[in-house]
């Protein structure tokens, strides 16, 4: 691509394409918000990046602390993939124990500590490596359960000590497994598990915060966890991430918990911070995302329905998951007719992701939803 405006991309050759990639999901207000624009580039003319503190430190933990339930405390890093690590570490230092029970097929970022255990062969068993050139050393410090099986998260961290399980490392809505909601009691069943076991409960709300609600996971469900991992929405296009919660726990990093990072609370990313928080903290942000994304499911979800056996799309909010009929057969929860809409929609003008997954952002017109379920029709009629 070379350009990226609101709710569209252009490609090299200067055609346009309605984006539901989303840039994987940082873009709750579309591509290039003004109001973004103008905080960064304000910044960036004054400073870059100074490796001592500055006002926007604060300015900016204090808009992600107003719309965090658990907003205690804030620290802040680069990517999603970081940020768990200095969780998961919280955690360990605040239990003294190692390992972190984590839910098969939940994608917690590429590091070889969380990318195992894709599988839900792996469940209750030696987690596997999520890919080649990983340290097998680490695999042990997993323990593996199913999202939704209440059951089986009971018996596990009824085990807690002997596991010496110090977290419990969730996605609330399994945003890259399929987008799932949780039940109704599973939330809230980790929650008691946790506090009886001594166990810290981490949500992993990268795609999720600020996205499914402007709270979050915690908003949605009612359910309140120790610490939340951040990232994506939070900063509207910019590189930021942070764990966010409860203050005995986070104020570990002043007493023998090590979090580095020479970019962490760049003021570039800081000012994209709170500039997007302060756009994000007005109410009809999330009602007109919830109008376009049920529009979406109810428009081009209905041109699915109108051609029996091509699939369903899920959806948590304003993000959506195409599901094949009979259920999925990929990790992501793709197959079916995927590969068909993706290359049909993408010479028609729409930009979809491979894994099927679908971002909604404000920026989305009723007229591109419209447009989108036309295509697809059309498609489908043809195909
Ligand atoms: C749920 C979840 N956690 C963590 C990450 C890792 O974030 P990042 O890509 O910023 O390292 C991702 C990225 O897609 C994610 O979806």
């Amino acid at each position: 691509m070379q350009e990226a405006r609101g709710a569209y991309v252009w490609d090299l050759d200067g055609d346009k394409y309605v984006d539901y990639v989303g840039a994987w999901g940082p873009l709750v207000l579309g591509h290039g918000d003004p109001r973004v624009l103008s905080a960064v580039s304000d910044v960036a003319k004054r400073m870059q990046v100074v490796g001592t503190g500055h006002r926007l430190e604060y300015l900016a933990a204090e808009a992600v602390l107003e719309a965090v339930p658990h907003g205690e405390r804030l620290l802040w890093s680069n990517t999603g993939t970081e940020a768990v690590q200095v969780a998961l570490r919280l955690a360990r230092a605040a239990t003294g124990r190692r390992r972190v029970l984590k839910f098969a097929k939940s994608y917690h970022g590429w590091h070889d500590t969380v990318y195992a255990g894709m599988s839900e062969d792996d469940c209750d068993r030696p987690a596997a490596p999520g890919g080649a050139g990983q340290s097998t050393s680490v695999l042990d410090d997993l323990v593996v359960a199913r999202f939704n099986d209440v059951r089986l998260a009971e018996r596990l961290l009824g085990e807690a000590v002997e596991r010496d399980i110090a977290a419990v490392l969730v996605d609330p809505v399994m945003s890259n497994a399929g987008v799932e909601a949780p039940s109704p009691e599973f939330l809230s069943t980790l929650r008691t598990l946790c506090d009886r076991h001594g166990v810290v409960l981490v949500f992993d709300e990268v795609i999720a915060g600020f996205r499914i609600a402007r709270g979050g996971a915690a908003e949605k469900y009612g359910v309140l966890p120790d610490l939340s991992v951040f990232g994506k929405a939070m900063a509207g296009g910019f590189t930021q991430s942070a764990v966010v919660g409860r203050a005995e726990l986070v104020d570990q990093v002043t007493a023998g918990v090590v979090h580095a990072g020479t970019f962490n609370a760049n003021p570039i990313a800081l000012a994209a911070v709170e500039a997007t928080m302060r756009a994000l903290a007005d109410p009809s942000v999330y009602k007109l995302l919830e109008q376009n994304s049920s529009e979406f499911e109810a428009l081009v979800g209905g041109a699915l329905a109108s051609c029996p056996g091509s699939g369903r799309f899920n959806r948590v909010g304003s993000l959506l998951q195409y599901v094949p009929a009979g259920g999925a057969t990929g990790l992501h929860g793709t197959g079916g007719i995927w590969t068909t809409i993706l290359e049909g929609m993408l010479r028609r003008g729409f930009l979809f992701m491979p894994s099927g997954k679908v971002f909604v952002s404000t920026a989305h017109t009723t007229a591109d939803i419209e447009a989108t379920a036309e295509a697809l029709d059309r498609l489908l009629r043809t195909s």
